[in-house]
């Protein structure tokens, strides 16, 4: 059964968008960003969890777009921090901080407990909204550890100090390619992907 033509992919996330664009760019389907409908105020990201902010912009965005809708909301989770930044990543310290600044912030938490494991894990949920019943969700996670210290300048947000075990290098080190084949963005829209040529065609 065809969902649609046209998806509306909600994000105003330039570096999420070139990522999203790329894995979900083979299908037979017209991607619209929020820069192709009426201007949308963004809703407040009040869930605990990834899963509930990706199901909470799915159905706003769907309702006021009038359009089938996906939302992810993505972040990183460390583990000696109690789970932070969380869904916070894109406010932690400050809204407007720099990663630079937030960078210093997780190593002085860090720094505070050497004894604690650098394990921490970057989580995408993604869920699907259409004429207001949620049609899909999934949960994409890459397991990895704080780098000793930041390194890398391709990626964004927190890919520099995010050391990846398998390649021996931080997320921010490698081509879009090889981020996008094990991390947790690809992953997640690599499940929609799916999704989207059974239920579309
Ligand atoms: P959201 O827009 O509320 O989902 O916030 C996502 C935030 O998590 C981004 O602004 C980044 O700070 C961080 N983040 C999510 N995915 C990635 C990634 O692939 N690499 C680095 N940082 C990421």
């Amino acid at each position: 059964m065809r969902v649609t033509h046209r998806i509306l992919i909600a994000t105003t996330n330039r570096d999420k968008l070139r990522e999203i664009r790329e894995l979900l760019g083979d299908l037979p389907i017209t991607l619209l960003t929020l820069d192709d409908v009426a201007a949308i105020a963004p809703p407040e990201e009040t869930g605990l969890t990834f899963a509930d902010n990706a199901r909470l912009k799915a159905e706003y965005y769907a309702a006021h777009a009038q359009l089938p809708t996906v939302a992810e909301d993505s972040g990183l989770v460390i583990d000696a921090l109690n789970g932070e930044p969380g869904v916070h990543s894109a406010r932690f310290l400050r809204p407007d901080a720099t990663y630079p600044e937030r960078f210093a912030e997780i190593y002085r938490r860090l720094d505070e407990q050497p004894d604690a494991p650098r394990t921490a894990r970057f989580v995408c949920a993604v869920t699907v909204v259409a004429a207001g019943a949620v049609l899909f969700e999934t949960i994409g996670t890459v397991e990895g550890e704080i780098a000793d210290a930041p390194r890398g300048s391709a990626g964004f947000g927190y890919d520099p100090i995010f050391y990846y075990p398998p390649y021996g290098m931080t997320l921010a080190e490698v081509s879009q390619d090889a981020k996008l084949a094990v991390a947790h963005r690809g992953k997640a829209f690599r499940a929609l992907a799916e999704w989207l040529r059974h239920s579309a065609v």
